[in-house]
């Protein structure tokens, strides 16, 4: 199977990537979706309510206390997938990832050209002032974040209800697009707009790199059950 991945891979004149939660479970953060993900875990109040923009602005105190403790893992290296895929792109063989992950690993593992649909923990703004604050600084605050001018500290991530970036998405529509091969991985393809972006492709070959299956797979050219590091890992940039 990774024969078949490697010469799609050296063929393909423009190749993007399309990732989700599962290319980071193997750098130790959990996914969503999986039984040991983090819609699974029990709480008072579901994480899908917690991660609102409703709730953050209802009861923010709250919000910031669930996003430190369960979204900001700053502690995580980029894995092998991260890697690889800088690696392939350094190389000329990979012209975009396009991640709804917030954990900028893909950014760590030295991958320039990154369009993240759902923002970053990395960037977080006054709402007040618009002044920016750093992810490190979120976890150390105590409460609700505050910039110097008093207004509260936003991270910019999309919550659910929220919009997604028009310039990321264009820019990953037209990628998409663009590409004769697209490779997705560690993503349920269960959260739109950013899941339909995928029907937008229309080149030679869809690859799909999951460990469970997706509602993609029976349209793909080549399907690899398995972890995304471990395939990546064979895999010559
Ligand atoms: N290698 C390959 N696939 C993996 C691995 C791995 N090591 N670990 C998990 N997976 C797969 C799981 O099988 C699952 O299909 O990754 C997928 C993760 O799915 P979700 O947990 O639903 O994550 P994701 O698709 O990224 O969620 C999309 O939902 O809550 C929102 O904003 C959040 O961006 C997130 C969006």
């Amino acid at each position: 199977m990774t024969e078949k991945l490697q010469e799609i891979i050296d063929n393909s004149k423009s190749t993007v990537f399309f990732g989700g939660a599962g290319i980071s479970t193997e750098s130790g953060i959990p996914d969503f979706r999986s039984v040991d993900g983090l819609y699974n875990q029990k709480y008072d109040v579901p994480p899908e309510v917690i991660l609102s923009h409703t709730y953050f602005m209802n009861h923010t105190k709250e919000f910031f206390d669930f996003y430190r403790d369960k979204m900001l893992a700053l502690w995580a290296k980029p894995n092998a997938a991260h890697t690889k895929l800088a690696q392939l792109e350094k190389n000329g063989k990979l012209d975009c990832v396009i991640t709804q992950n917030i954990d900028g690993l893909h950014q760590a593992a030295g991958s320039k050209n990154v369009l993240e649909l759902h923002g970053s923990v990395h960037r977080n703004y006054c709402m007040k002032c618009g002044k920016s604050y750093s992810a490190e600084y979120i976890l150390e605050s105590k409460g609700i974040p505050r910039c110097t001018c008093s207004g509260i500290i936003k991270p910019d991530v999309v919550l659910y209800e929220e919009p997604l970036d028009e310039f990321v998405t264009k820019s990953a529509v037209r990628a998409i697009q663009r590409a004769d091969t697209l490779i997705i991985s560690g993503t349920s393809l269960t959260v739109y707009p950013a899941a339909g972006m995928i029907y937008y492709f229309g080149g030679r070959n869809l690859v799909l790199i999951n460990r469970d299956s997706t509602p993609a797979d029976s349209s793909a050219d080549l399907v690899i059950h398995g972890k995304a590091g471990e395939v990546f890992s064979k895999i010559n940039a």
